[in-house]
């Protein structure tokens, strides 16, 4: 949380300066920043009605996560949607490979920011969860409603390969038994 609140803050400071060091150009309307805005919120407020807002995981919760998920060296790890990305950078210092999909550009954006600056190796990228192939998966960390979590077993779950572990905070499979279950954090595994 507190390196979010200073990207944000370098971000407004960034802009500021910018704004005091150019000004505004007489042909450059400020509308257009409400318009670019509202088509960088817009895949995002996508994601957040059909598969679930931007609210982060606690702290306490992606702790949990990353022990049931016990990452090794051969671990490849993907999350889908991966919000402030703070999970997907912690489980990319142990894995093989860490992908992160998500639909919000501020938070792609963020993200990358974010990578440069630690120079993880995570590879992040825009796009929708649902379009991506998880064949590899050996680990799919994710925090989705409960109607996404359906989707999710109708459709990714039959392409994983067994042995795959979901490691999901919050909300359940309801037609499989987790493997695994700790302070709300459920683990299903591919058989
Ligand atoms: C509840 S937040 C969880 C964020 C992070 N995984 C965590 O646990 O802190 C869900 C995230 O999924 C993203 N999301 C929702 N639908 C998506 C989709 N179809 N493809 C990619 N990301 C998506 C949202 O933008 C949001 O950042």
């Amino acid at each position: 949380m507190a390196e979010s609140i200073i990207f944000i803050l370098l971000g407004g400071i960034s802009v500021t300066t910018l704004i005091l060091l150019f000004g505004w150009s007489q042909w450059f309307d400020p509308r257009w920043i409400v318009l670019v805005f509202f088509v960088l919120i817009i895949p995002g407020l996508y994601a957040a009605f059909t598969t679930a807002p931007f609210v982060p995981s606690s702290r306490k919760r992606h702790v949990t996560m990353l022990k049931l998920a016990d990452i090794t060296s051969k671990d490849t790890v993907y999350e889908i949607g991966f919000g402030g990305g703070w999970l997907i950078f912690q489980a990319a210092k142990q894995a093989k490979k860490a992908i992160g999909y998500e639909l919000s550009i501020p938070l792609v954006i963020f993200g990358k920011l974010k990578k440069l600056l630690i120079g993880s190796k995570a590879n992040l990228y825009f796009g929708d969860m649902w379009k991506q192939n998880y064949d590899d998966a050996d680990i799919i960390f994710c925090y989705i409603m409960p109607n996404a979590m359906k989707r999710f077993y109708k459709e990714i779950w039959p392409t994983l390969k067994p042995g795959t572990r979901l490691i999901s905070n919050a909300f359940r499979i309801h037609d499989l038994q987790p493997t695994q279950e700790e302070d709300s954090v459920f683990v299903y595994t591919k058989k």
